[in-house]
């Protein structure tokens, strides 16, 4: 299946999209802090200064009753209001703004929208949580309003590998533009950050082996292969070397996905600061986890001023996430169906969830369910052969947020929830129950 008559019906919601936002002077875009996100709103804001259409951006973490607030506080009557990768799921909530909303999402629409156009795969029969992020959804607004914004799909690109998508139906057609006009050039190789490898395979978490975080072991390692130096200075014996030997350790533990998502395909960014599409990806995530939205714009902006510091900031974040994975692996518990953990003030417990289920325990979806002050943030994330077999962890998350007082949901493979304090214990089981019905676990007596 090609999916064509689905691609062109999204590119007729884009047209619809791109005439509203040119009918408009200024541009409120509310966007989500992670890489899709903050990648959704640069192509927004270069597509807008090119119209020379003004805008205000604001990057939250997630959609709630204060951003919308803040959105009608901070809006004339005449703005438009663009949220991207967030709005599809919180239609109650955006009823409140009066003024008109165009939604570029890839999340699963609930309810009815009072938004003037929502572009989203999922209206189109096109999976939004494997085949199109909302940063590539933004790319066709953005290719509808000037058809020579092709140079923005090597943001698209970096959006959907930040949110670990499959280079199929929509991403593969703007991945062929990209390579096309020259934005992205495809090598095969490990699917990491450029620098030395020692350092890499030390700070890096993933792919998450049996090494990583351990300088003692990398050097081990690294001295049976006799390889050293930098990553991007490997001849291609020496990468193949390399790749195999982490392949085979791979194979021992990790989901298939995982493998791929470790070897493969790797893009660089050739007009954009950063090339390697695995640094921009860690750069921009940290960024966003730093409250540092501000330097993530500017960067995907072209602007070199902040480069070598959230380059900095992004080793460090990334190696605080590998010591944080380490310290999960001693919390990890098994339930009926699921893999979890019950923890306070965990950092990036996303990525902790999915390095569990991908490099772990893949047989069972993972919670990671952690309080910080007084919120309880729950991060669950599965795999795409768990998903094939049933799994619906969007669903799972809101219903059993739901029956605990909180509220929740997401992706089939990736959910999240906030619940209240104490109803820890009910929500997992809940959740373990929901799983159960709606996938058989292969689990290994
Ligand atoms: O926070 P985390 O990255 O684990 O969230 C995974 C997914 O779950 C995201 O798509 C997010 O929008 C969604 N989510 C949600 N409701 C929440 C928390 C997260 O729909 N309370």
């Amino acid at each position: 299946m090609n999916f064509n008559v689905e691609i062109q019906k999204l590119k007729d919601l884009a047209r619809q999209a791109a005439d509203v936002i040119e009918e408009h002077d200024y541009v409120r875009i509310i966007s989500h802090n992670d890489a899709d996100g903050l990648t959704s709103a640069a192509i927004m804001c270069r597509a807008l200064m090119k119209k020379g259409i003004r805008f205000h951006t604001t990057i939250v973490s997630r959609l709630d009753d204060s951003v919308v607030d803040t959105v009608i506080e901070s809006s004339a009557e005449q703005d438009l209001v663009i949220f991207c990768d967030m709005g599809s799921g919180q239609s109650d909530m955006i009823s409140r703004i009066s003024q008109e909303i165009v939604i570029l999402d890839h999340h699963i629409p609930v309810g009815d929208s009072s938004a003037k156009v929502t572009v989203n795969p999922h209206l189109v029969g096109i999976d939004g949580a494997m085949h199109l992020s909302a940063s590539g959804t933004t790319y066709l607004v953005a290719k509808a309003l000037d058809a020579g914004n092709t140079d923005l799909a090597g943001l698209a690109i970096v959006g959907a590998v930040g949110d670990k998508q499959l280079m199929n139906t929509v991403n593969n057609t703007i991945l062929e533009e990209a390579e096309d006009a020259g934005v992205i050039s495809v090598r095969k190789g490990l699917k990491m950050g450029d620098g030395d490898i020692a350092d890499i395979l030390e700070y890096t978490p993933e792919p998450y082996l049996d090494i990583t975080g351990n300088r003692e072991k990398i050097n081990e390692f690294l001295g049976i292969l006799d390889l050293k130096g930098n990553i991007s200075e490997l001849s291609a014996d020496e990468m193949k070397k390399l790749t195999s030997a982490i392949a085979l350790k791979l194979a021992k533990k990790a989901s298939s996905e995982a493998i791929d998502a470790s070897i493969g395909d790797v893009y660089y960014l050739n007009k954009e600061l950063v090339s390697n599409v695995y640094d921009m990806v860690a750069i921009l995530n940290t960024c966003g986890r730093m409250e540092k939205a501000g330097m993530a714009l500017s960067i995907c902006m072209n602007n070199r001023e902040d480069l070598e510091e959230a380059q900095n900031m992004a080793v460090e974040y990334q190696r605080s996430i590998v010591e944080n994975i380490n310290k999960a692996l001693d919390k990890l518990q098994i339930g009926n169906n699921i893999g979890y953990l019950i923890t306070q003030d965990m950092e990036s417990t996303g990525m902790v969830a999915s390095t569990m289920v991908r490099y772990i325990n893949p047989d069972m979806p993972f919670i990671a369910v952690n309080q910080v002050e007084d919120i309880v943030k729950v991060s669950a994330r599965g795999t795409r052969a768990l998903v094939s077999n049933g799994l619906d962890l969007a669903f799972a998350l809101r219903e059993a947020s739901k029956s605990v007082g909180g509220d929740g949901g997401g992706h089939n493979v990736a959910a999240g929830a906030s619940i209240p304090q104490g109803t820890e214990e009910e929500f997992v089981s809940k959740v373990d129950e929901i799983v159960g019905s709606q996938i058989e676990v292969n689990k290994e007596d």
